[in-house]
């Protein structure tokens, strides 16, 4: 197969990461006869310094014209307490998604028998859990009608979201939902706040005519409060849980702790144009230049890439690879264990390699 992508390693450890998922990319790709091209573009806040727009219009036409996007992460701490800053790193992300129609984003929450000592719930409530939670990521309050401060007639100082919604929005995410559930254990949670919400009443009268062309699918339906509580009570409960915007970006950093393996977490963002890949965490400028950063959901991420076009023995080898470098303690400080050699960012992705070469 021949694969054309777009790389965006963005701020932080963001390069030091993508370095080794390119490194693990290519090494897929070799020893499995694709032939794939990389273009990198600017994004986030180094597009900000350079030319001035943290989603550029040349990074926006690289992205279009390839196949996958592989996406490290962004943002700078220079921009996070400056409410009057103009510009961010984090509006380059959102464009991206808009303008990519990137309506859902793909989060497994998956553990690491290895690693669940780092959880910080008890072992054996954690052991085992195994859900995807699907976000809808191009609409809600992150994109509905703003208003920014501002001093009213009143005098009073105001400001608003909207969480808009539309059927066919609401629509097609919760089938991207459905077709996760079919290749899962057939178990669907609409997350919603329909008990005060009028948009979450609308996702509900969605999913309930939806459902019923889904019968091999069991179906429910959780407040967000309680969906909250319920995943660190009982995440093994979740199987496929689908919501919108707002409640998926903080159930979704919920999920990725409880698993205790928060580095470990690729994620995909799918929609109308071409797809995304990237990590779940953050830009961490502390760690930066350090080769410290734990490039494993990076390297994960290039695994989604390939399972998104069905290149299911490509993504195998990679996960493979990496738990094999989990067991046999190849691991980056923040999850080294006692006594176990020292490995960096590039010393992990280089073991990927070659594990993969040698295969
Ligand atoms: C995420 C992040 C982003 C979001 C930020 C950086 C804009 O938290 O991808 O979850 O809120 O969607
Ligand atoms: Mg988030």
């Amino acid at each position: 197969m021949k694969l054309k992508i777009a790389v965006l390693a963005g701020d932080g450890i963001g390069p030091e990461i993508m370095e080794q998922g390119v490194a693990v990319c290519s090494a897929i790709a070799e020893k499995f006869g694709h032939e794939v091209s990389y273009k990198e573009a600017l994004c986030g806040a180094h597009a900000i310094d350079e030319v001035g727009d943290p989603f550029p219009e040349d990074t926006f036409q690289t992205c279009m014209e390839a196949d996958a996007v592989l996406f490290a992460s962004v943002g700078d701490p220079k921009f996070d307490n400056n409410p009057n800053a103009k510009v961010r790193p984090e509006q380059g992300l959102l464009a991206m998604r808009k303008k990519l129609g990137l309506y859902a984003n793909i989060r497994p929450v998956e553990t690491f028998d290895c690693l669940i000592h780092k959880s910080p719930l008890k072992d054996d409530m954690v052991k085992g859990a195994d859900f995807v939670c699907i976000r809808e990521l191009t609409g809600g309050m992150y994109f509905g009608k703003k208003v920014e401060p501002t001093i009213n007639a009143d005098g009073v100082e105001e400001a608003l979201d909207t969480n808009y919604y539309t059927r066919p929005e609401v629509e097609r995410i919760l089938r991207v939902g459905y077709q996760y559930a079919r290749q899962r254990r057939k178990h669907l949670t609409v997350v919603d706040k329909a008990n005060v919400l009028a948009s979450s009443r609308l996702w509900r009268k969605v999913a309930q005519e939806i459902m019923t062309e889904y019968p091999d699918v069991e179906t429910d339906f959780m407040y967000v409060d309680n969906a909250a509580m319920r995943m660190i009570q009982d995440p093994r409960f979740f199987d496929v849980m689908v919501t919108e915007n707002t409640f998926g970006d903080i159930l979704t950093d919920e999920g990725s702790v409880i698993t205790g393996s928060m580095g470990l977490l690729p994620s995909a963002s799918t929609g109308e144009h071409t797809p995304v890949f990237e990590p779940i965490h953050g830009s961490w400028p502390q760690g930066k230049g350090l080769n410290i950063a734990n490039p494993l959901a990076q390297i994960l991420s290039v695994a989604m890439l390939y399972e998104y076009f069905d290149l299911k023995a490509e993504g195998q080898l990679i996960r493979e690879a990496v738990n094999a470098s989990l067991d046999q303690n190849v691991r980056t400080p923040e999850i080294q264990v006692e006594g176990a050699g020292k490995y960096g960012t590039k010393e992990v992705g280089q073991w990927i390699v070659e594990y993969i070469k040698n295969k």
